[in-house]
């Protein structure tokens, strides 16, 4: 049993207690507190905006506190903290502690626990402020070029479905993928903090992305609700290195081994002067900036340089159906996004982009790579209602050779496999 299924075996196992009805922690070890039956930590760590050198922990808490990491690269040996520091000022939350981790060392296993500490400001000079508690131990290991194989996983379209959440979780810990690409439709609509909690930072109740990041692709869903403009506090944008990358914060480059994994953005799913957007939607510029960035990336060294690039995306950007709606009408909605196929189709031809993965669909599909488009297309399964395929999309580089198979998890069966070969572009 390897450290993710111990942890996950002990949370389950704490949550068994929590589910009769016993909310206490005393008597434990502060290190072997589980976090759902906590009065103060309400999810499992959450590593995001991976890097080689950096990566972030997102948290979640019941009431205000403030909270730190503590790591290093041997286990129980934590001989460095990330303070979370942001204008000297350190972290004081109500729902979502945020911690980046930095100067890291490339492709190397690390160890970390969260502390938790209450903490209340009465006024500017009085305050109460309570132990920290601590999260299991857990690992990750940072992201790097110099090795050979790689892999990802890929769920979509959960629409905040448990049963579904259950299955695919219990899934994504038996393939043990370095990342987990959530592309988009986590949610209905985005309405509150608790709401964000229960069906993304601890989904079916899942450490699911404590040792392996989660890579966020947004879908259509997700930018709907009250709360879609906070959704940053749990799902944070990728950092700056560009000023010219200001509006395109949801877009990531991520190089792992041979592998180059590519995040981009299609937005709402119907044109910006629909009247359900009451005007405040503009995404069909955001996806004009986004084929500047995507050029942009493609060159950089370390994505030119990857044998394998496979991009990821919530709506398709193809469609062989010429009656197909491209999301360009005010009639239905997309099935799939012309626009951001006609901008960024030509150069993921143009960089030798392998393969696209999509969503939104709800039914998996597949579209081969032609002459005249030479990246393929596959579309995974959804889970917003239990009738619906459930659909893990994985690809692992070995032997030189990037696999990419569709598991469909309601009845256990293969929808695809397919092998490709490095990039010659
Ligand atoms: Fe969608």
């Amino acid at each position: 049993m390897n450290l993710f299924e111990t942890n996950r075996r002990r949370f389950l196992g704490l949550l068994t207690v929590s589910g009769l009805g016993i909310t206490g922690i005393s008597g434990l070890p502060a290190q072997e507190n589980g976090v759902n039956e906590s009065p103060l930590v309400d999810s499992p760590p959450v590593l995001q905006c991976p890097s080689e050198t950096g990566i972030t922990v997102v948290w979640a808490v019941r009431k205000s506190a403030t909270g730190w990491v503590e790591f290093g690269t041997e286990k129980d040996k934590f001989d460095q903290i990330a303070h979370g520091e942001q204008n000297g000022l350190l972290p004081y939350q109500k729902q979502f502690l945020q911690i980046r981790l930095s100067g890291l060392k490339p492709n190397t296993r690390y160890f970390y626990r969260t502390a938790t500490a209450p903490f209340k400001y009465i006024t500017a000079y009085k305050f109460e402020r309570g132990e920290p508690e601590f999260s299991n131990t857990y690992s990750f290991t940072t992201s790097g070029n110099n090795k050979e194989n790689a892999s990802f996983s890929v769920i979509n379209d959960t629409h905040e479905n448990q049963k579904t959440l259950k299955l695919l979780t219990e899934h994504l810990a038996s393939l043990g993928s370095d990342y987990t690409v959530w592309n988009g439709d986590l949610v209905n609509s985005v309405e509150n903090a608790d709401q964000v909690v229960k069906a993304i930072l601890r989904p079916a109740d899942s450490p699911f992305a404590a040792e392996h990041p989660l890579l966020f692709v947004p879908g259509n869903h997700d930018y709907r609700g009250n709360w879609a403009r906070e959704l940053k506090l749990a799902l944070p944008h990728w950092s700056l290195t560009d000023l010219r990358d200001q509006e395109t914060t949801r877009n990531f480059a991520v190089r792992n081994g041979s592998l180059a994994l590519i995040g981009l953005d299609t937005g709402e799913d119907k044109p910006d002067h629909h009247p359900a957007w009451a005007g405040l939607a503009k995404f069909e510029p955001y996806r004009v900036a986004q084929r500047d960035w995507l050029e942009r990336t493609l060159n950089k060294p370390e994505i030119a340089t990857a044998p394998f690039i496979v991009a990821f995306c919530h709506i398709p950007i193809f469609s062989s159906n010429p009656n197909a709606n491209g999301g360009d009408t005010l009639e239905g909605w997309a099935s799939f996004q012309r626009q951001a196929g006609n901008l960024w189709g030509p150069i993921l031809a143009k960089y030798g982009v392998q393969l696209v993965v999509c969503a939104h669909q709800h039914r998996f599909h597949f579209d081969p790579a032609t002459p005249e488009r030479t990246w393929a297309q596959v579309v995974g399964g959804g889970g917003y209602s239990d009738k619906e395929q459930v659909t893990v999309i994985h690809g692992h580089v070995k032997s030189g050779k990037l696999e990419v198979v569709v598991d469909e998890l309601r009845s256990g069966k293969e929808l695809g496999h397919w092998t490709f070969e490095k990039r010659t572009t």
